[in-house]
């Protein structure tokens, strides 16, 4: 049987980098995106010539988005499962001074452009009459949380997009889930202060914020055959700061 074929937004570095390249350990074949090359990405297009795929694409560009999906099903053949991985957290601000073209950036990338990459991925998926669509949320869209309110409006928006296409798509044999990660590390997470990570550990039962590790295997969980009857759910992993 050939290769299985992912499409992860965001996979030049943080979770989505994760997502890569325990995929291509796993025998997959990879493609993602994101606006600029990383040392990660250029060390996969080196060490797996024949299965690892990346273009600079933008979050804002729905063409590009669409062209990417078409560009992966020509070079592999098929897709089998897109993560909706890469998102956009600007610094937190109140919501009463948001910028106005802010929102919209933030409403786009957030979420316009998972929905986007997903019609094209799910036209692929349903011709073939399988697949699996994987949307990165946050707990931002469980809880509120000061600062975050257009981020927290685009998560739960996808969210809801996740249920009801699970009720449209699961009569094509198609899987579709949001996870829900808490707090780890990564890029996006580099500007929480000494004091804020204090305050959210302490909230959190288990004491800490998430290691990406963990995150990535709830993702590789949701994904596998082990969850086979797992779809339209939204799977909180954060260490219980929600509960
Ligand atoms: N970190 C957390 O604590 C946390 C918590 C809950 C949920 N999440 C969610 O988890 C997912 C992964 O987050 P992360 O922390 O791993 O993020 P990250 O480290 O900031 O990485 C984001 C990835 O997305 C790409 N990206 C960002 N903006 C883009 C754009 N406009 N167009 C194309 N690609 C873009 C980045 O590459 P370029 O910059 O080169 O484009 C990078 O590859 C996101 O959906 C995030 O909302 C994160």
């Amino acid at each position: 049987m050939n290769a299985p074929v992912a499409v992860i937004s965001g996979g030049s570095r943080g979770l989505g980098m994760v997502l890569v390249e325990r995929l291509l350990d796993q025998g997959w074949q990879v493609a993602t995106f994101s606006r600029n090359a990383s040392e990660f990405t250029e060390a996969m297009a080196e060490k797996h010539p024949e299965d690892f795929h990346w273009a600079s694409v933008d979050l804002a560009d729905t063409a590009g988005l669409r062209a990417f999906a078409t560009a992966a099903r020509r070079r592999f053949g098929r897709i089998d499962l897109l993560v909706n991985n890469a998102g956009v957290l600007t610094d937190q601000e109140l919501f009463l001074t948001v910028p106005g073209r802010r929102i919209e950036d933030l409403i786009a990338q957030n979420l316009i452009a998972p929905i986007t990459l997903t019609q094209a991925c799910a036209k692929v998926m349903s011709a073939q009459r399988s697949g699996q669509i994987v949307n990165i949320s946050s707990i931002n869209a469980v809880r509120g949380f000061r600062g975050v309110a257009v981020y927290a409006a685009a998560k739960a928006g996808l969210d809801g997009f996740s249920r009801s296409l699970a009720r449209e798509l699961g009569p094509l044999n198609i899987r579709v889930n949001s996870v829900v990660p808490g707090f780890f590390d990564s890029g996006m997470t580099a500007a929480v202060t000494a004091e804020n990570r204090e305050r959210i550990q302490k909230r959190t039962p288990l004491g800490r914020l998430a290691d990406i590790e963990e995150i990535a295997n709830s993702v590789l969980f949701v994904i596998s055959p082990s969850a086979s009857f797992i779809t339209g759910q939204t799977i909180i992993v954060d260490g219980g700061i929600t509960c």
